[in-house]
């Protein structure tokens, strides 16, 4: 197949950052997704309903001439967040998950929790009400290798969570193991798990390949080549609970290539053409449409988006770096070929 018109697609896992950064963040995914859902991880971070319906203003600001664009908000969980917010977000009509960070987990997760019971009351409402939780899943505990963290989670909190309110609406972000992938395949209806582009197209060597990699560090790590297969497997088994989140993770160029480099993968300025290749790379092309412009809408109860995006198998050459804010940005594939295009 050289050719793929789809619905659409939504990206339910973004990070669009503020202020200047904006500029390009938004530009970037407007121009391949009408929606998606932007993470609140911003210092100081998203924590109740006015700041995000502040930040949405700032993103929509940001838009250029042409694409329509809707940000999908989230709040970010805090140990101090009232459970009352939760039905003030909800009646917004603007807010559509709340975000689970273990305190030290990734990029501006200090904010985050750092005992599960802390917040109880706030996920007994969003049981109540059916907000859902959006889960960074990896323990954060010293003791437990890096590469374990996932798998980990899901045993020592993301399962004991799970009993205690079962109920609960889950996503699962960005998953990056078989443990994590059959965990989800064997839960119910309402556990359900986002997958990036760069999860399903690379595994751990990237991080090494003929030297130390930062453009490739990105958290969740990283995984075995097996892990790998079995994200691409979920992705393109046509199983709704697996469904399109890039986790598109701008950082500086100054921020990677540091002694203490940032996690994140920008992938934004190429993300839907990014899982094309690897869909067609598993012979699934035809599953596409579902894993990004169905699924994903399914859960969060919203309604489809109009109109079709035409995909074809061309070359095009990603930039060495791109303009983000006065910085600049080294992107996915910088300086190399993308094997998909978006019609224009
Ligand atoms: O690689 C990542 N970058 N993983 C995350 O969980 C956060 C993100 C970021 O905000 O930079
Ligand atoms: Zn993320």
């Amino acid at each position: 197949m050289q050719k793929l018109t789809i619905r659409r697609p939504d990206d339910m896992h973004l990070h669009l950052r503020d202020g200047p950064a904006l500029v390009r963040s938004v530009a970037d995914s407007a121009h391949r997704f009408p929606r998606a859902i932007v993470m609140p991880n911003l210092v100081p971070p998203v924590t109740n309903t006015a700041q995000a319906l502040d930040y949405r203003e700032r993103i929509l600001a940001a838009l250029p001439a042409g694409p329509d664009f809707e940000p999908l908000m989230t709040l970010y969980l805090t140990e101090t967040l009232n459970p009352d917010e939760i039905a003030v977000a909800q009646q917004s009509g603007h807010i559509h998950g709340i975000k689970l960070y273990p305190a030290g987990a990734t990029t501006n997760a200090e904010f985050g929790v750092t005992r599960m019971e802390r917040v109880y009351p706030v996920l007994e409402r969003m049981e109540k009400l059916a907000m859902p939780l959006l889960v960074h899943g990896e323990v954060v505990d010293p003791a437990v290798d890096a590469f374990d963290r996932e798998a980990i989670f899901i045993e020592r909190e993301l399962a004991p969570l799970m009993a205690r309110f079962p109920g609960l609406r889950i996503v699962f972000e960005h998953i990056t193991t078989r443990e994590a992938a059959d965990f989800v395949r064997a839960g119910p209806a309402h556990l359900v798990a986002t997958i990036t582009a760069h999860h399903i197209l690379l595994n751990r060597n990237a991080l090494f390949a003929g030297g130390i990699r930062p453009h490739h560090y990105c958290l969740p790590l990283l995984k075995r080549e097996g892990h790998r297969q079995t994200l691409l497997e979920a992705a393109t088994s046509g199983d709704p609970k697996f469904f399109l989140g890039t986790d598109s993770a701008p950082h500086t160029r100054y921020a990677k290539e540091s002694a203490c480099g940032c996690a994140g993968i920008y992938t934004a300025h190429a993300a839907i053409e990014l899982y094309a290749e690897a869909f067609a790379a598993a012979d699934a092309l035809p599953r596409l449409e579902a894993f990004a412009s169905q699924y994903g809408a399914d859960f969060y109860g919203l309604p489809y988006n109009s109109g079709s995006v035409t995909l074809e198998a061309l070359p095009g050459e990603v930039p060495a770096s791109l303009s983000f804010g006065k910085d600049e940005l080294i992107p996915f594939r910088a300086g190399e070929q993308l094997s998909w295009r978006i019609r224009p």
